[in-house]
C-alpha cells in the first residue's frame, strides 16, 4: 500500500497539507501534488491530461473553493459551480484512468438542517438545507452521488468522508473567508496585542457545534486509504459537542484574553445544533484522538508563529 501513487488534490488547503503530513510521516513514499499554477482543476482538459501522464492509484479530493456563512451568502454561484468542476473533473478522470481508490471530503452540511441529532448518514436527502450553505451542499451532495454511482456501476471504491467543523494549522484566519475557531482566534488576539478591547462575537453562542482536529481527518483519511470501505458514506467527527459562548470561553482562555465578550445577536446563528453519529467509522475501527483544548492550544501556537505571514 505504501508504495502506490497517491495524488492529493488540494495539497496546499489546510486539509490537504495535514493529509501530505500524515502519510509522508506514515512512510508513503509516492505522493503526488499539483499546484494551481501548474493545474487548475476547473479545466477538463488539464485535469484528464494530468491523470494520464501522473497515473495516480489513489486519489483523495480535498479541493474546493471552502469559506464560512458570509463567504456562502456573498458567493453562492462560485460555491456551487466552481465545486461542481473541480470534483467532476476529478471523478470522472479517476473513473477513466482506472483509480482503485477515490476519496471524496464532503462536509456535514450536505445534510438537511433539521435532520435529527446526532446527525447519521441516513439522513442524507432527507429534508431541506440550511440556506446559508445551500449551494455549497448541493454540490457536495453532488459529489457523494457520483461517488456512490461509480461504486454501483463500476464496483470499484469511490466513496466519501463527511468531516464536522475541522480546525488546525493552516486554516484561513481572513476576516472574510473564516470559520467560527480562526475568526475567534484572530479577535481575541487582536483585542489582547490592543490591551484586551472587548471583543464582539457573531450570533447568540448559543448553538451547539462539534469540532475535528484537522490531523485526526488526516489520521481518517490514512484508514480509509488502508482498510476495505464498505459503505457510500462515513461521519468523521468527535462525537460530542459544546456551545459557541463555551467555545469562545476556552479560546479566550488559550489566547490570555482578558477583556469582555459582547454577542451581536443581529448576525445569524446558522444551525442550533450539528453534531455527527460517528458510529459508523467507529464500529470499522477508526475514533478522533485529538482533544480541543490540546487541538486549540496547537492552533494558537501554529497562529502566533505566523500571523506576520497570514
Ligand atoms: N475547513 C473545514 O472546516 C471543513 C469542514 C468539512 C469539510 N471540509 C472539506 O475539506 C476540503 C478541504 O477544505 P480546506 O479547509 O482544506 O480548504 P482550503 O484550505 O480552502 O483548501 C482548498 C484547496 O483546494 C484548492 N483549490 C481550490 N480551487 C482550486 C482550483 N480551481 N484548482 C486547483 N486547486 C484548487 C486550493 O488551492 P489554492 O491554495 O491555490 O487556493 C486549496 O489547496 C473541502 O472539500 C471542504 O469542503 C472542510
Amino acid at each position: 500500500m505504501k508504495s502506490c501513487k497517491v495524488y492529493i488534490a488540494g495539497h496546499t488547503g489546510m486539509v490537504g497539507r495535514a493529509v501530505v503530513r500524515s502519510l509522508e510521516r506514515a512512510g508513503y513514499g509516492d505522493v503526488i501534488t499539483a499546484d494551481r499554477c501548474t493545474i487548475d482543476l476547473r479545466d477538463q482538459r488539464s485535469v484528464q491530461e494530468f491523470f494520464a501522464t501522473k497515473k495516480p492509484d489513489i486519489v483523495i479530493d480535498a479541493a474546493a473553493r471552502v469559506g464560512g456563512i458570509l463567504a456562502n451568502r456573498n458567493f453562492p454561484y462560485q460555491f456551487l459551480m466552481e465545486n461542481l468542476q473541480i470534483q467532476n473533473n476529478l471523478i470522472d478522470s479517476s473513473l477513466d484512468h482506472n483509480v482503485q481508490k477515490f476519496i471524496f471530503i464532503a462536509s456535514s452540511c450536505i445534510y438537511p438542517e433539521s435532520a435529527p441529532q446526532p446527525l447519521r448518514e441516513e439522513n442524507l436527502l432527507s429534508g431541506p438545507l440550511e440556506n446559508n450553505t445551500e449551494a455549497y451542499a448541493v454540490a457536495k451532495i453532488a459529489g457523494v452521488k457520483a461517488c456512490e454511482a461509480i461504486r454501483q456501476q463500476y464496483q470499484k471504491q469511490f466513496f466519501s468522508l463527511v468531516p464536522t467543523n475541522l480546525y488546525g494549522s493552516f486554516d484561513t484566519f481572513g476576516a472574510e473567508k473564516s470559520h467560527v475557531i480562526p475568526a475567534m482566534i484572530r479577535k481575541f488576539d487582536e483585542a489582547k496585542v490592543n490591551g484586551n478591547t472587548p471583543v464582539t462575537l457573531w450570533g447568540s453562542g448559543r448553538p451547539f457545534r462539534e469540532f475535528l482536529h484537522v490531523d485526526d481527518l488526516a489520521d481518517a483519511v490514512k484508514f480509509a486509504i488502508e482498510n476495505k470501505m464498505e459503505e457510500n458514506l462515513y461521519n468523521v467527527g468527535t462525537g460530542s459537542d459544546l456551545t459557541i459562548k463555551a467555545l469562545a470561553e476556552l479560546i479566550q482562555n488559550i489566547v490570555g484574553h482578558t477583556g469582555e465578550i459582547f454577542w451581536d445577536s443581529s448576525k445569524p446563528d446558522g444551525t442550533a445544533r450539528k453534531l455527527m453519529d460517528v458510529s459508523k467509522l467507529k464500529n470499522k475501527g477508526w475514533s478522533s484522538s485529538v482533544e480541543l483544548q490540546d487541538g486549540l492550544c496547537k492552533t494558537y501556537e501554529w497562529y502566533s508563529n505566523n500571523k506576520k505571514y497570514i
